[in-house]
């Protein structure tokens, strides 16, 4: 399974970078904003610090504005994918895109049939959002095995970024379905090597250790 990295914090991109750990990242409008800094530098950063597929989101709504940006964004760097939402005017952009052989992420993807039309579409990626299905107590995970299926009955090369992580639980259910990527934060990233139990055999044996040493 891969792991992408959720986030537009170049300085927290950087360190988790360095535990060979990220496979690529992706961005959103949200995350872009909550960094305050220009758009197309924060997207050529981390594409410097990441070799694998950076996400960079159009803003447009009509699939002319649509192209307009990701003809724009696909410049900036040899591993930005563009990001595009699940509309019609979004699957005319990501067709268009992949007929010129440029990589897309369809996202916002909530329901099996979207998913199916994105991956028709040529979509490198989808994005279905776990967390916020579950927000609206409809189980996200059952999203993923059925895109999976989808995917999988039919051979597309289209491949699944859990999106809307909110716990490790998610990440470890999308593995066991069998989906190719999570993004995740990386605020939660350390809840994914982190056990209490791991923490306390650690003490103990140190303990044990120097009781021997002070004999
Ligand atoms: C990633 O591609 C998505 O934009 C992101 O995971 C959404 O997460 P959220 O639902 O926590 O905003």
């Amino acid at each position: 399974m891969k792991f992408f990295l959720d986030t537009a914090n170049v300085e927290e991109i950087k360190r988790i970078a360095k535990l060979g750990l990220v496979d690529g990242v992706t961005t959103n409008p949200s995350l872009i904003s909550r960094e305050g800094r220009d758009f197309k530098q924060v997207i050529q950063e981390i594409s410097g610090i990441v070799s694998g597929p950076v996400s960079a989101e159009v803003i447009g709504t009509k699939a002319e504005d649509m192209l307009k940006e990701a003809y724009e964004i696909a410049e900036w760097a040899p591993n930005v994918v563009i990001k595009l939402p699940m509309t019609e005017d979004g699957l005319y952009a990501t067709h268009e895109l992949s007929q010129k052989g440029i990589k897309t992420n369809v996202t916002l993807i909530f329901s099996a049939a979207q998913g199916l039309m994105a991956a028709k579409a040529g979509a490198t990626f989808i994005s279905p959002f776990v967390g916020r299905l579950d927000d609206i107590a409809v189980e996200g995970m059952g999203l993923i095995h059925q895109l999976n299926a989808i995917i999988n009955n039919y051979g597309f090369d289209t491949e699944i970024i859990v999106a809307s992580i909110r716990h490790i639980g998610h990440v470890e259910q999308a593995a066991v379905a069998g989906a190719h990527i999570a993004t995740i934060p990386g605020s939660l990233l350390p809840s994914l090597w982190k056990h209490p139990l791991t923490d306390i055999g650690i003490e103990k044996f140190l303990a044990d250790w120097n009781k021997m040493q002070s004999k």
